[in-house]
């Protein structure tokens, strides 16, 4: 039986999949808090570039992530990532040059080690902070960091309306690049739990997305 006051949610899929939109929406409507780990991942390489530290430096990038402190700032139903003190703005996490590299530096084993228990610990901040659950979008959220969620999602959308979703947000990174990047790394890759419900929501709405994922969860006992 599931620990019904408090449900995991590991929601996984490729970049412009939705997930965070998705996350969101779902963390608002059940109270749960939403913690976007792709956002890790950007701030973490965000910080080694402002540092001149590329994904293939090696040593120096092993000594600055030993430096590196992370907390969690509560605002509304996200949590954000504050690295050394300090939340990234959304615009340095999603420069150009962040965009360019993050697959690379993700893929470093040194750089997902420095964010797994921070990771993991956001269930313990959820219930804190009086959330009913919590509900993390990311990569391997369902096969890695919580392999016994309540319930694991794998969204997939077309690779068309993937790019076009991208560009309303204006942005225009070659999202296949970095799915290629992401599935095919020896480290945690991009791929469905054996136990994930996945979901297409290429022709499907947000509303209506959210909806089988409350269907699910209720299914769930939640
Ligand atoms: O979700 P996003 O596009 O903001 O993620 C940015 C990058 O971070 C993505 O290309 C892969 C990486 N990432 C990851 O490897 N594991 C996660 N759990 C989340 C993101």
């Amino acid at each position: 039986m599931p620990d019904s006051s408090f449900c995991v949610v590991a929601m996984d899929g490729g970049a412009a999949s939705g997930k965070s939109s998705t996350a969101k929406l779902v963390a608002a409507r059940s109270h749960f808090l939403h913690v976007d780990t792709g956002a890790h991942y950007r701030a973490l390489t965000a910080a080694a570039l402002s540092k001149g530290l590329g994904p293939e430096e090696g040593d120096a990038l092993d000594q600055f992530l030993e430096t590196v402190e992370l907390e969690t700032a509560i605002n509304g139903h996200d949590g954000l990532i504050r690295l050394n003190g300090r939340i990234p703005s959304k615009a340095e996490i999603r420069a150009e040059n962040v965009n360019a590299a993050v697959s690379r530096f993700a893929a470093l084993p040194a750089v997902r080690a420095c964010v797994k228990t921070y990771q993991q610990e956001q269930e313990a901040v959820a219930r804190a902070a009086g959330f009913r659950g919590l509900v993390m979008d990311g990569r391997d959220i369902g096969t890695v960091i919580f392999p016994h969620a309540d319930l694991k999602v794998f969204l997939v959308a077309d690779p068309a309306e993937r790019a076009a979703r991208r560009a309303r947000d204006g942005q225009n990174d070659t999202i296949s690049d970095r799915d290629h990047l992401d599935s095919t790394r020896d480290t945690a890759p991009l791929q469905a739990a054996a136990d994930a419900v996945v979901i297409d929501n290429s022709h499907l709405s947000l509303e209506e997305v959210v909806e089988r994922i409350t269907t699910l969860l209720r299914e769930r006992g939640f």
